[in-house]
C-alpha cells in the first residue's frame, strides 16, 4: 500500500499514483473521501482505502467509487450493515484496531465482541486488518513491540475464531526499516515511497533516492551595498557590497518561513545563505560575488544536478519533521515531474 494522502504528501496524489498504478498489487491509501474519489474520476483503476472515520453520509459514494472503508468502533459496523441491509451491498471492509496510538481503532480488548458480530454479518466484506504504529520510527522500540504483540494477539483470536483476511498491515516507513516481524503480508508505506528517511532515529539501510526536487526561480538580481536591509523587519542587513537574488518562492508555496534564520539554498553546486524574512511568495538571497543567472531555478531541497540538500536537514535545523515540510507543499506549486 503506498501512502497518498496529502496530495500525496506534497508531490501531487495523481502525479504519484499515475506512475505507480501498473505495478502489481499496489493499493493505495488516502485520507479522506473526497481525495479517493478525486483519484478514480481521474482513472485511477486500483484499490483504494481511506483512513478516516467512516460518515453514514458517503457509505453510498464510497461504494459507487469502490473505496474501501476502515472500520474502527462498533458504530460504524452499524451503519454499514444498516447500509448493506437498505441497498444490498456496502464498501468493502478493514478493520482498524488501536494497539497504542490511541487514535482510531476498535480497542483490542473488543476482538472476541467484533469476531461475534462478524460472524453473525457474514454477509459484510471484511477484507483487511490493521493497526498503526505510534513510534516505530524511533531508537527506542520497546513500546513499537508492545503494539506488534497486542496486534499479534488479536490475529490470533482472529484464527481460532476461524476469521481470515485477505489483508493483514501494521507497519509504517518506521516499521518497514525498523521492525522486520511486523510486514504481514502488505505494508502501507508513505514518506519512505519519496525517499525520505521518518525521523534521523532510523538507520536509512535501504537504497532509495528523494523523490522531490523543490526549486524557485530567480527572477530578479540587484547588487546592494554594505548596510542594505533585506525583507520584512530588516532582520537581515549587509556586511558588504553583494549581490542579492530575489527567489520566486514564498511560505505560500510551502517554503517553512523560520528557515531563513539559517537556510540556504543550493546554485550550482553552491550553497547561499537566505537575506532576511521569507516573504509569502518571494524569498531573497545573498549570493556574493557570484552572478547568478536570471530565470535560473535555485534548489530548495531535494537532489537536483550538483545541487542536494536533504528535506531532513531542513527538519532538523528549524524543530519540525520531514511530513510537516513536504506535506506544506500544495495549490499554487507547478509539479514537473521528470
Ligand atoms: C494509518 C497510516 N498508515 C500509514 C501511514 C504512512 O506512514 P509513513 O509515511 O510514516 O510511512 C500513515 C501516515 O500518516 C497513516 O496515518
Amino acid at each position: 500500500m503506498i501512502v497518498v494522502k496529502a496530495n500525496g504528501y506534497g508531490h501531487g496524489s495523481l502525479n504519484i499514483a499515475k506512475h505507480l498504478s501498473d505495478e502489481p498489487g499496489i493499493t493505495f491509501c488516502v485520507f479522506t473521501i473526497q481525495e479517493g474519489i478525486e483519484l478514480r474520476r481521474e482513472g485511477i483503476n486500483n484499490p483504494i482505502l481511506i483512513f478516516s472515520r467512516i460518515h453514514k453520509d458517503w457509505i453510498a459514494l464510497a461504494t459507487k467509487y469502490r473505496l474501501w472503508v476502515n472500520a474502527c468502533h462498533q458504530d460504524d459496523l452499524i451503519i454499514l450493515d444498516q447500509f448493506h441491509k437498505e441497498n444490498g451491498n456496502c464498501p468493502e471492509i478493514h478493520l482498524k484496531f488501536d494497539t497504542g496510538m490511541t487514535r482510531l481503532g476498535f480497542d483490542p480488548k473488543e476482538t472476541k465482541k467484533v469476531i461475534k458480530y462478524l460472524s453473525e454479518h457474514t454477509y459484510l466484506p471484511v477484507n483487511g486488518i490493521y493497526s498503526h504504529f505510534a513510534t516505530a520510527d524511533e531508537g527506542d522500540l520497546s513500546y513499537a513491540d508492545s503494539q506488534l504483540k497486542k496486534f499479534n494477539r488479536i490475529l490470533d483470536i482472529c484464527k481460532h475464531s476461524g476469521k481470515q483476511f485477505r489483508y493483514i498491515h501494521c507497519s509504517n516507513s518506521g516499521a518497514v526499516l525498523n521492525l522486520p516481524n511486523s510486514l504481514f503480508n502488505t505494508v502501507r508505506i508513505g514518506i519512505l515511497a519519496y525517499g525520505i528517511a521518518p525521523s534521523d532515529e532510523v538507520t536509512m539501510n535501504i537504497d532509495v533516492e528523494p523523490v522531490m526536487s523543490f526549486c524557485g526561480p530567480i527572477v530578479n538580481i540587484r547588487r546592494v551595498e554594505a548596510g542594505t536591509q533585506i525583507s520584512y523587519g530588516g532582520v537581515y542587513k549587509t556586511t558588504h557590497s553583494t549581490n542579492i537574488g530575489v527567489i520566486q518562492t514564498g511560505f505560500a508555496d510551502g517554503l517553512p518561513r523560520p528557515w531563513y534564520e539559517n537556510g540556504y539554498i543550493s546554485y550550482k553546486g553552491d550553497p547561499y545563505n537566505i537575506a532576511g524574512r521569507i516573504c509569502m511568495d518571494q524569498f531573497m538571497v545573498d549570493f556574493g560575488d557570484a552572478v547568478p543567472e536570471l530565470g535560473d531555478e535555485v534548489l530548495i531541497f531535494g537532489k537536483k544536478d550538483e545541487d542536494h540538500i536533504p528535506v531532513e536537514t531542513i527538519a532538523k535545523s528549524i524543530g519540525t519533521t520531514t511530513y510537516v515540510l513536504l506535506t506544506a507543499i500544495q495549490g499554487r506549486t507547478d509539479l514537473v515531474t521528470i
